[in-house]
């Protein structure tokens, strides 16, 4: 029997979750504030909580975001090329055929979706140093991580986006963000899901991706 309030089982669960997600049941808004509330617990740089995060529930905004969701999938296939040929990046992944079948699901259905949120990294990092863009980076990043896991401890899901990115300036004008000020983490679906078992994934195993006082052979 899963136990969501067991930290290791939802932290080894926690999935991107497409085809699961229940595109049916509403969202209540208070229940998604108290998941920010908790993710808003996360590190920041200086604790400055420069952080700002846009959550979408009106419907026809949700319809453009999806509109625009697959124009920027188109831009990024029309780059990787053939998504399904072996000389594809991922190609050689377990379970790859499936997490294409489920990209191409969200994609799909993304207009179905009860909410949508968009976490934004205060700053811009194009050109900048690696400390600049670490810091800039590791002040939203981990509240996204604690917002999924406060919503999968609650029967909700989302799935990790970052393709709206190719079209980040056409998502800023829709949902009035300062584009030059705020860098859009991704785009990050809400809904809860259906059922609440989710097993853990495939991963490079810590003897590969380890390597104890040098870097890993
Ligand atoms: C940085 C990042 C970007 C991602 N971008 C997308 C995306 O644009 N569209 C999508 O459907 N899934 C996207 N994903 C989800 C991954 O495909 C997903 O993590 C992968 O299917 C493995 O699933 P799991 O994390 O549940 O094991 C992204 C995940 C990450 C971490």
């Amino acid at each position: 029997m899963h136990d969501l309030n067991d930290a290791e089982y939802v932290l080894t669960t926690t999935r991107s979750v497409r085809k699961r997600l229940d595109f049916d049941r509403a969202v209540e808004r208070h229940t998604v504030e108290e998941c920010l509330d908790i993710a808003l617990q996360a590190p920041n740089g200086s604790n400055l909580n420069t952080w700002r995060w846009v959550i979408v529930d009106d419907r026809e905004l949700i319809a453009r975001i999806a509109e625009l969701y697959t124009l920027a999938m188109n831009d990024f296939v029309a780059l990787l090329g053939d998504a399904t040929g072996e000389n594809y990046m991922g190609a050689h992944i377990p379970g790859f055929e499936s997490i294409n079948d489920s990209v191409d699901y969200l994609r799909e259905n993304m207009a179905r979706v009860p909410m949508v949120a968009f976490p934004l990294m205060a700053g811009r990092t194009e050109g900048a140093n690696s400390f600049y863009q670490a810091s800039c980076w590791g002040s939203v990043l981990q509240s996204v991580w604690s917002f999924f896991l406060a919503l999968r401890t609650r029967g909700l899901g989302s799935a990790w986006t970052t393709a709206s990115l190719w079209r980040e300036q056409e998502f800023a004008e829709l949902l009035g963000i300062p584009f030059e000020r705020y860098t859009q983490a991704g785009l990050f679906p809400i809904a809860y899901t259906r059922g609440t078992d989710f097993r853990k994934a495939w991963r490079a195993p810590v003897g590969e991706v380890l390597g104890w006082n040098r870097f890993p052979d």
